[in-house]
């Protein structure tokens, strides 16, 4: 935002949205619930008709903003602040007004949010045109992912590199004494500054790559959706970082730990690749090794070379049945191909890391593992709990492990089974564990670790659970020691488990 006259404009700009009801939940009883849901699935029809008789403040702005219509040139002024939103670039036009930018109702369930960014290829109203190089993404599903799994913990300095349209800012300013949002695209700054405004928050807003726009400044937590796509060149700013291969994600993940005060936390989205003969796993832990940091890498989806280049050709859309158009859409996806086949890549990986400074690294390495089957993602509480499980567990020497009493964790459940034969016998199947609403789901279990898992109410130790199981099953407790130390660490890690 140039000047104080900007952020006088945007707050006037606020006033009307929220006088008019258009905040996120206003849309739902303008609308009714059967045109909001026509909206969600791209079609405006319903939504104009829902409108067609009204042509109040709140119709102007639905008309303009969500659905991508003009507005009579008198109709705006009369019943909008039409110089504010032209000052800010939000409409223009001469005798009929469009809205040059999306700008859309967003927030958390008690806070009213507005998002800048620019009109997708699919938006209403705006036509299949392809994005341009410099296109600001709206909220999106790597957006709102990355904004769920952020643990929310109060925090004196945040830093989202790669904002954009300034999404993650805006969660991270409720938590966060101060904000840094940095972009290498001028114009996603311009409008993260009139999302902020519009939002009623100021952030610090600093142009450049990667790190460069902070030096050596310290956040308590870093989050970056950055232009993660793995693509050849350079032709979108929102999704390719320009770097070769999966470079960008290792980038971030070893220039991020020098940025994290004590106990800080970066949590990063990142495309890995998977190369040929190579586990996947082996290349991310080459990232965070050396980083000083504990690491938490969850692989969510993999997806082959071609099923990802056709996903991103239609990310930016443009895609017509002109000859020419086609012939171009196909000489870039066979061109991307060929990128992959030098990279003597087999898939994709999507997924996040987590890195946690003060964990201890070394002794444990990292968790590196694939989600793919969990039936939700983590909540941001639900991340913070894993990494301090991991840090509490680095804490503690073999002895101290033995003499500890883990506890259940409250919502933990076994789940028995049995099976009737033909002739109506019953015989137990193996359990399943996990926890009441708990985001991996429900894995199956071994009789060793129910055994311990129904001993660990907090004051039974280590070694006497371990004692107790062994007797039970006719083993050697030195025999079952070592699995279970795993078991635990396991259980205490997936927060089945707190070890005091
Ligand atoms: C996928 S968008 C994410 C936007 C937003 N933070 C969100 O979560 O939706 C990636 C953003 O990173 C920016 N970007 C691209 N290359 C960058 C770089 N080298 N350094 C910093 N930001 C970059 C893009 O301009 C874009 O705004």
């Amino acid at each position: 935002m140039s000047d104080q006259g900007d952020r006088a404009a945007a707050a006037r700009v606020r006033e009307v949205f929220l006088d008019a009801g258009f905040t996120a939940d206003g849309l739902l009883s303008v609308l009714g619930a059967s045109a909001y849901a026509g909206l969600g699935r791209g079609e405006p029809v319903p939504a104009r008709r829902a409108l067609q008789d009204r042509h109040d403040v709140t119709a102007e702005l639905v008309r303009l903003f969500v659905l991508g219509d003009t507005v009579p040139r008198q109709d705006a002024r009369r019943r909008l602040p039409l110089d504010d939103l032209v000052a800010l670039g939000l409409v223009g036009g001469a005798s009929e007004m469009r809205a040059l930018v999306d700008v859309r109702p967003y927030g958390e369930s008690d806070t009213d949010w507005y998002v800048v960014s620019d009109h997708g290829p699919d938006s209403a109203g705006h036509g299949q045109a392809e994005v341009s190089a410099d296109h600001v993404l709206g909220v999106g599903g790597a957006s709102l992912t990355l904004a769920r799994i952020t643990p929310r913990d109060l925090v004196e300095r945040a830093l989202d590199l790669g904002t954009g349209c300034g999404v993650q800012a805006l969660h991270l300013g409720r938590h966060a004494r101060q904000v840094v949002a940095t972009d290498r695209n001028r114009r996603a700054l311009r409008l993260a500054a009139i999302t902020a405004a519009l939002s009623g928050q100021e952030w610090d807003l600093r142009e450049g790559s990667l790190f460069e726009p902070v030096g050596a400044e310290t956040f308590d937590l870093v989050v970056s959706n950055p232009p993660f796509v793995i693509s050849p060149g350079l032709r979108y700013t929102y999704r390719d970082g320009g770097f070769p291969a999966d470079d960008l994600g290792r980038l971030l993940v070893q220039q991020s730990p020098p940025r994290l005060t004590d106990g800080g936390t970066a949590v990063i989205l990142a495309n890995w690749l998977h190369v040929h003969g190579e586990d996947w796993r082996d290349r991310v832990a080459g990232w965070v090794a050396g980083t000083g940091c504990d690491a938490w890498v969850a692989q969510r989806e993999v997806q082959d070379p071609a099923q990802y280049v056709g996903l991103w050709l239609r990310d930016a859309g443009g895609l017509s049945e002109e000859p020419e158009a086609r012939a171009e859409h196909d000489r870039r996806y066979a061109e991307w191909l060929d990128a992959f086949r030098h990279m003597d890549a087999d898939g994709i990986g999507f997924g996040w890391i987590v890195l946690h400074r003060g964990g201890t690294y070394g002794a444990q390495g990292p968790r590196i593992e694939d989600v793919a089957q969990a039936p939700r993602q983590p909540r941001g509480d639900e991340v913070a709990a894993l990494v301090a499980a991991r840090a509490g567990w680095a804490t503690y020497d073999a002895i101290a492990l033995l003499d500890a009493c883990p506890r259940r964790a409250p919502g933990l459940r076994i789940i028995e089974q049995e099976r009737a034969d033909d002739s109506g016998h019953l015989s137990a199947l193996p359990p399943f564990v996990g926890l009441a609403e708990g985001w991996r789901g429900d894995s199956l279990a071994d009789s060793v670790t129910v055994h311990l898992l129904r001993a660990f109410d907090g004051t039974t130790t280590l070694s006497d659970a371990v004692d107790d199981a062994a007797a039970a099953y006719g083993l050697d407790p030195d025999d079952v020691l070592p699995g279970a130390l795993l078991t635990v660490r396991h259980l205490t890690e997936t927060t089945h488990l707190h070890l005091p």
